[in-house]
């Protein structure tokens, strides 16, 4: 619900955005399908009535998927020339061609969403059984390679693997990569003005991890041990931890008749000790002094000291205990105190604040919709509707940007962003069909 006048809808912003099939972010910065959009925009086909579309989204993503597992952060469907680095970059030969890393794996967590709210009873049962299996070993990729030691603590090798690409929190190891030694054009900084895009430093480091990638064959025993850039980032460990227990719960509970849980026993109960094992390792990353969790750089074997947004994501996890839950939620109101648009990815009081530039300052819906989930899971009601406020006030002030000023509330990044238009749509202002159905659904479960 945007208060500019002619500006397109969030539902016609999903149709500009469909490419058939898959929607693009936005049309000419991200030409292709995200792996983290994709998810959270199946939530907006949702929620504008197309439940077919949702699913399809989410089949469209696992075309992605490697033999091994992995559900890639980029599945290149088409040719684009506005985007860098594209498939000939990455050099992965399978088709459709993809990257070589992932991203915050939200997807299992909308899957059960699109089940339990999904009207259409026959076509959630039939999708959920097609993609199940494939959802599940990613879960299980996740574990085996990004944590083989057993930790708890899953790792990325890559600042955008984390989807919070230049956030502070890569700052220091990001700096033991070496740059690339060749010449490249970034497309982005055409298209976007730059200073609400990552610098020149960070992109010739990560064309370098690129490379490595594809110099090292994607080798994961090599990678775990050679790859100079290795990080527990407790984004990504919070959203496969939620993820992992939401798969858990559609398998044994949700949709029990499917009778999931015969034919992928043995996945689960591997499953169920991964949650457990990040249960106890995730304390390792707890701050009493910050008030909350932190990234740690796993090569340098140090906590990485920034207090962003993903330091509170453990919240959607159901990770802390109660007295960190209650740290956490003073936290995030003097947080939205000193920067009103927000949740700001990174705190205001930090010195490397920077209210307009992609992941150093900026507020991103998505996000807030988890931080939201989870003050209400842990009973902070009260800061859940604040971040709520916050997020419509983003976009009643701008329209549907990726991102926006935390301070002014100024849109950021690109224009007519699939992300936020699902988010208007699923959870800020869903359109009267929608809260119609569900309303309806409450009342058949009560009666
Ligand atoms: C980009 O290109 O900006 C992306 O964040 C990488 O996925």
């Amino acid at each position: 619900m945007t208060a500019m006048p002619d500006a397109p809808s969030a539902h016609d912003i999903l149709k500009l955005n469909d490419l058939g099939g898959y929607t693009v972010p936005t049309r000419g910065l991200y030409p292709f399908q995200w792996n983290w959009d994709a998810a959270i925009t199946a939530l907006g086909w949702m929620a504008a009535g197309d439940e077919a579309r949702a699913w399809r989204e989410v089949e469209r993503l696992l075309e992605g998927q490697w033999d091994n597992g992995m559900v890639p952060h980029i599945v290149f469907h088409g040719d684009a020339e506005t985007y860098f680095p594209g498939p000939e970059v990455w050099g992965v030969q399978r088709s459709p061609s993809t990257s070589a890393i992932s991203q915050p794996p939200v997807l299992a967590s909308v899957m059960k969403i699109l089940f339990e709210e999904g009207r259409d009873r026959t076509l959630a049962e039939q999708k959920l059984a097609a993609t199940l299996p494939a959802v599940i070993d990613y879960h299980l990729w996740f574990y085996r390679e990004r944590d083989p030691e057993g930790t708890g603590r899953v790792c990325s090798y890559h600042p955008w693997e984390s989807g919070m690409d230049n956030s502070p929190q890569w700052d220091g190891p990001l700096a033991g990569v070496p740059a690339v030694d060749a010449e490249y054009v970034r497309r982005d900084t055409g298209l976007v003005d730059p200073s609400e895009r990552p610098h020149k430093y960070e992109y010739d480091r990560y064309i370098y991890l690129v490379k490595f990638f594809q110099q090292n064959d994607h080798d994961a025993k090599v990678l775990y041990r050679d790859c100079p850039y290795r990080v527990e980032d407790i984004s990504l460990i919070s959203i496969l931890h939620r993820g992992t227990r939401d798969l858990v719960t559609l398998c044994e509970e949700d949709a029990a008749s499917l009778d999931l849980v015969n034919a992928h026993g043995e996945a689960l109960f591997s499953l169920k000790q991964s949650l457990a094992r990040t249960e106890e390792g995730v304390q390792a990353l707890w701050s009493e002094e910050l008030g909350c969790f932190l990234s740690r750089d796993a090569r340098a074997n140090v906590l990485l000291e920034h207090v962003t947004t993903a330091g509170i994501l453990p919240l959607f996890a159901g990770l802390p205990n109660d007295a960190q839950a209650k740290q956490m939620g003073g936290l995030v109101a003097d947080w939205l105190a000193q920067a009103p648009y927000g949740v700001a990815s990174t705190h205001p009081e930090s010195t490397r604040f920077e209210p307009k530039r992609y992941w150093r300052g900026p507020s991103w819906l998505h996000i807030n919709w988890m931080l939201a989930i989870g003050c209400e899971d842990h009973g902070l009601t009260q800061e859940a509707a604040q971040i709520k406020q916050a997020s419509k006030d983003c976009i009643a002030a701008a329209g549907y940007w990726e991102y926006f000023n935390s301070v002014t509330g100024e849109g950021c990044g690109g224009r007519d962003f699939s992300w936020t238009a699902a988010m208007d749509l699923y959870w800020l202002n869903p359109l009267d069909i929608f809260t119609a159905n569900k309303a309806q659904d409450s009342a058949v479960e009560v009666s």
